[in-house]
């Protein structure tokens, strides 16, 4: 079970858009794939048709009021889902007090994770754009970072401190921690800008940025708008043919890492 947090500490860069759509990418080739809504705004949970209801949602999971049998949601076969809903930002400032107390506490997602079954071969965190304590708690339980990044001449400035919050928790929380793949989103590869931002991406992370770039696609939008995955909107889009591709190089880096070590 690789377990990834998709993260970028600013709204609207396509962290919940990449976690539906990698995810479903990585369903559509046989992966088991299980989507972590961590947003109190619930957008991935309504992107994929669920209702953000109090009652039965990953808040209550990680307080130990629900089952995972009771939260999860099945888009597929293999795409699954534990909702969010507003009653997370209240755990959210929970979690804060216990963490000005002790701050080893306040893990609560690594605790519940004991109870996520073994089945899945991917779990994927979509985290809210704030250094909260649910971010935190993704980024402690997490393997890998996954970061966004739009092809825009701020982007790098904007990304600063998401690598400074990543940082921070693996030092302290999480040694194993790694920003394995910088994501470029919303791009026009006959555009100068996204040339040139890919050129300095490409500079400063090196192979952590991928190859696949995901381009500007209406279709995207309007997938979300339909509480579809974009494979179920437009399968010969080109928002679902960059994020098939994205998922073909997450699963051959797996495969090479993996044969790596069976060879070391
Ligand atoms: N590649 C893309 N092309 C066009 N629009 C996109 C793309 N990726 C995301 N969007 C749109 O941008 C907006 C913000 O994306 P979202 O994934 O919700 O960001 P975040 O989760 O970081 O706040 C949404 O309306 C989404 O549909
Ligand atoms: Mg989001």
């Amino acid at each position: 079970m690789k377990k990834i947090a998709v993260l970028g500490l600013k709204g609207g860069i396509g962290k919940t858009t990449t976690t539906v759509n990698l995810g479903a990418a990585l369903a559509e080739k046989g992966r088991r794939v299980l989507l972590v809504d961590l947003d109190p705004q619930a957008n991935l949970t309504l992107a994929l048709g669920f209702q953000a209801v109090t009652d039965l949602s990953l808040a209550q999971f990680l307080v130990n009021k629900a089952s995972f049998h009771d939260v999860v949601r099945f888009y597929n076969k293999n795409l699954h889902c534990i909702p969010a809903s507003g009653n997370l930002a209240k755990l959210d400032r929970l979690l804060i007090k216990l963490h000005e107390e002790n701050p080893f506490r306040p893990f609560v997602l690594k605790r519940a994770f004991a109870r996520v079954p073994a089945c899945y071969d991917f779990v994927l965190f979509d985290c809210p754009p704030s250094r909260s304590m649910l971010t935190i708690n993704a980024l402690s339980l997490a393997d890998e970072v996954y970061m966004p990044i739009q092809c825009h001449y701020f982007a790098l400035e904007s990304c600063r401190n998401t690598i400074s919050l990543i940082n921070s928790v693996k030092s302290r929380f999480n040694p194993l921690l790694t920003l394995s793949r910088v994501v470029p989103v919303m791009g026009d590869p006959r555009k100068h800008v996204t040339k040139n931002v890919l050129r300095e991406l490409r500079l400063i992370f090196g192979d952590s940025l991928s190859h696949t770039l995901i381009r500007e696609n209406i279709a995207l939008v309007e997938a979300q708008g339909k509480r579809l995955t974009i494979f179920d909107h437009d399968i010969r889009c080109h928002g679902a043919e960059d994020y098939a591709a994205l998922a073909e190089e997450v699963l051959s880096q797996m495969n090479a890492e993996r044969t790596l070590l069976l060879t070391a």
